[in-house]
């Protein structure tokens, strides 16, 4: 789908989106039509129960007296609750319909309105923003997809008074939503094409954006001494790689971030039962998320240095993996009693974690992992779990994540968890107490790892994937913790 701007006037052809206010309010776009097609729009939600809410939608097809193929009436709801977040939901609904509908070509006219939180140029950039977040696709794998069920459209124009000031705002949001795509994209793909030396692959593209790429191999790992994310990688045929991503776009000292790339997690010698167990294709949605993320800023060059560092590995059982009880040396020098191999995502993280510190001495270090089923039992798939050692870094994460929806809640780390982890051989365990607060236990291993930086530990194995399709968020996988990265980094990191 090809998305570009102009300025607003009635389409000769295909589909125009007009908003609609609450109480059935026309926007001026929509009040020209109404007089133009005589009144056909005002007849149209009187005989309906469109209202103008947020989220509704009418569709008037053929209307007389218009070249026009279809109008859809877009409800926008109160005038003072219109939002970048509302405007890229109508994008991506309008989208999701009108390609169920079979239409080809869309104008959506996005006007002024006094009283919005947002001005007309930005609300423009962020209908285009929605509608490409909401059209993404995941279909390489479909060879046999009957044309009816394929999306038609192929170019959405918005139209706007100020064209300049909305294709301004529109292109870093357009990077955006390419780091989007590509995190998606990673997470969506099986473990038989995504494992550990592809998956490093696809991080070096990142290379032709300015961004320098290092990966290091089991080799180079060993002699660092790398042995909790080494004993996860060793029951798999497919070696391990640790993959350093940097950007330097500004000065000072890097914002860090880490993931975990479990490329396929079958729990290894403590194996997961076999129902549900192909989801774990996305166990490296941590990695995925850190090189999209590298990805949109680079893209929108973004003043500031960051450095994106992922450990990929596949836990598998096989007669070299590892064992319950086996006692690993991580790069730190602390030991870790592995109880359950299936535990393995804080194993590599401990590695990752602590490599990154010591090497980049960040200014704040934040890693995402698909970590605990125990945070799906208590946030669901709503909120990601936040666990801190940091308040202003925590505050900020949560401030961010609610700006771009992707919410996150924070879960305690106080010191009164500290003997959950506790050994009777080793200096921890990888694992908590029975069932209580798994992912604390979780986080309370990783914050042996991180030194004094301020760092935040994102568990995002309730978010990562969606089987409910949102405006902006078709199934699958969700791409959750790039666009509330990026927006930290743009509010807390960036030079203005
Ligand atoms: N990758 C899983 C966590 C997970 C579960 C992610 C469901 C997404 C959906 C992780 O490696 C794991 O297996 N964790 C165990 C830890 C336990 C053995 C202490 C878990 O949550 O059961
Ligand atoms: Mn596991
Ligand atoms: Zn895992």
């Amino acid at each position: 789908m090809k998305i570009a701007f102009s300025e607003i006037a009635v389409p000769r052809t295909g589909a125009l989106v007009v908003g609609v206010l609450e109480d059935r309010v026309l926007t001026r776009s929509g009040a020209a039509l109404d007089k133009r097609s005589g009144g056909a729009l005002g007849r149209a939600m009187k005989s309906s129960r469109f209202t103008g809410a947020k989220g509704q939608f009418l569709e008037l097809l053929q209307p007389a007296g218009l070249r026009l193929g279809r109008i859809l009436l877009a409800g926008l709801g109160k005038v003072a609750e219109i939002d970048d977040l509302r405007m890229q939901a109508l994008g991506g609904s309008a989208v999701a319909r009108l390609n169920r509908g079979g239409e080809k070509t869309a104008f959506i006219a996005v006007d002024g309105v006094r009283g919005m939180k947002i001005k007309a140029p930005a609300a423009a950039a962020h209908v285009a923003f929605g509608a490409r977040l909401g059209s993404y696709r995941f279909d390489r794998y479909r060879t046999k997809q009957k044309a009816d069920k394929k999306p038609t459209l192929s170019a959405l124009t918005v139209m706007v008074k100020d064209l300049s000031g909305a294709r301004q705002a529109h292109r870093p949001l357009a990077k955006l939503a390419e780091g989007v795509a590509f995190t998606r994209d990673l997470v969506s793909e099986p473990a038989n094409v995504i494992y550990p030396a592809s998956l490093a692959a696809q991080a070096r593209t990142l290379k032709k954006l300015g961004v320098s790429v290092e990966v290091l191999g089991e080799a180079r790992m060993r002699k660092l001494g790398m042995g909790a994310l080494l004993g996860v990688a060793q029951g798999s045929a497919n070696p391990p790689q640790l993959v350093v991503m940097r950007w330097s776009g500004g000065r000072g000292r890097p914002v860090a971030f880490v993931g975990k790339g479990v490329t396929f997690d079958s729990g290894g010698i403590s194996i997961k039962p076999s129902g549900g167990m192909e989801d774990m294709k996305w166990d490296m949605g941590g990695a995925g998320v850190v090189i999209g993320l590298m990805r949109a800023l680079a893209g929108r060059k973004a003043k500031l240095n960051a450095v994106g560092v992922v450990g990929l590995v596949e836990n598998l059982p096989s007669a070299t993996a590892q064992r319950p009880g086996d006692v690993v040396t991580t790069m730190s020098g602390q030991t870790i009693e592995v109880i359950n191999t299936d535990a393995e995502g804080r194993l590599v993280l401990a590695d990752a974690l602590y490599y990154t510190q010591t090497r980049f001495k960040p200014k704040a270090m934040i890693d995402l992992a698909t970590l605990t089923g125990a945070i799906i039992v208590a946030l669901g798939h709503q909120h990601a779990g936040i666990l801190s050692n940091d308040d202003d870094l925590a505050d900020a994460i949560a401030a961010a994540g609610t700006a771009v929806g992707e919410r996150v809640w924070r879960l305690p780390l106080d010191a009164s968890y500290d003997d959950d982890i506790k050994s009777d051989i080793a200096d921890m365990h990888n694992v908590g107490r029975g069932r209580s607060a798994g992912s604390i236990a979780g986080a309370k291993l990783l914050e042996q790892f991180v030194g004094k930086v301020p760092w935040a530990h994102l568990d995002i194995a309730g978010v990562t994937w969606s089987k409910a399709a949102k405006p902006t968020v078709p199934k699958g996988s969700t791409g959750f913790g790039v666009r509330l990265l990026d927006r930290l980094v743009a509010d807390r990191f960036e030079a203005k």
